[in-house]
């Protein structure tokens, strides 16, 4: 059975009806799609999914669409400023923090909820920040350099 419900995400609200059992991140990509937010695992393990809810980072594959009715949703495509890159992701691009395409989105999500909350992060506070986000291929040196950049320069976008 579907719900009404109005999602507010990235500062737009959005009117449209969602199952009861149905994922927010199901809800934003396949009802909105917007398809920045990956599906992984599917089970709240890998972070590929991460949406901010107001300031806190949320695994949306775990977290129903109708529970998010009145919160401020933020996903990978509202970081940006207009055309312009936010400074985390351009310090991303600057850092070779960028990596594929699944796990990057979720790492700038709970980057940004980091930074938000803690203007001087410790190296070890980007790791236990960024440690609900998988990544089997590559590092996280540069994703931590690009984190704590920004910190010491301008604030998280
Ligand atoms: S897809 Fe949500 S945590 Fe992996
Ligand atoms: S999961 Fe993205 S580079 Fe490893």
């Amino acid at each position: 059975m579907k719900h009404p419900v109005t999602l507010r995400v990235n500062g737009v609200d959005y009117p449209v009806e969602v199952e009861g059992h149905q994922s927010l991140l199901s809800a934003v990509r396949d009802v909105l799609g917007l398809t920045g937010s990956k599906e992984g695992c599917d089970d709240s393990e890998c972070g590929a999914c991460m949406m901010l809810l107001g300031d806190d980072p949320v695994n949306a594959c775990s977290y129903l669409a109708l529970q998010a009715a009145g919160r401020e949703i933020t996903t990978i495509e509202g970081l940006q400023d207009g055309e312009e890159l936010a400074p985390l992701q351009r310090a991303f691009l600057e850092e070779g923090g960028v990596q594929c395409g699944f796990c990057t989105p979720g790492m700038l999500i709970s980057a940004t909820a980091l930074l938000r909350t803690n203007d001087d992060p410790s190296e070890d506070d980007v790791r236990i920040a960024l440690s609900g986000n998988l990544c089997r291929c590559t590092g996280y040196d540069g994703i931590v350099r690009a984190v704590r950049k920004v910190a010491a320069g301008t604030p998280a976008g």
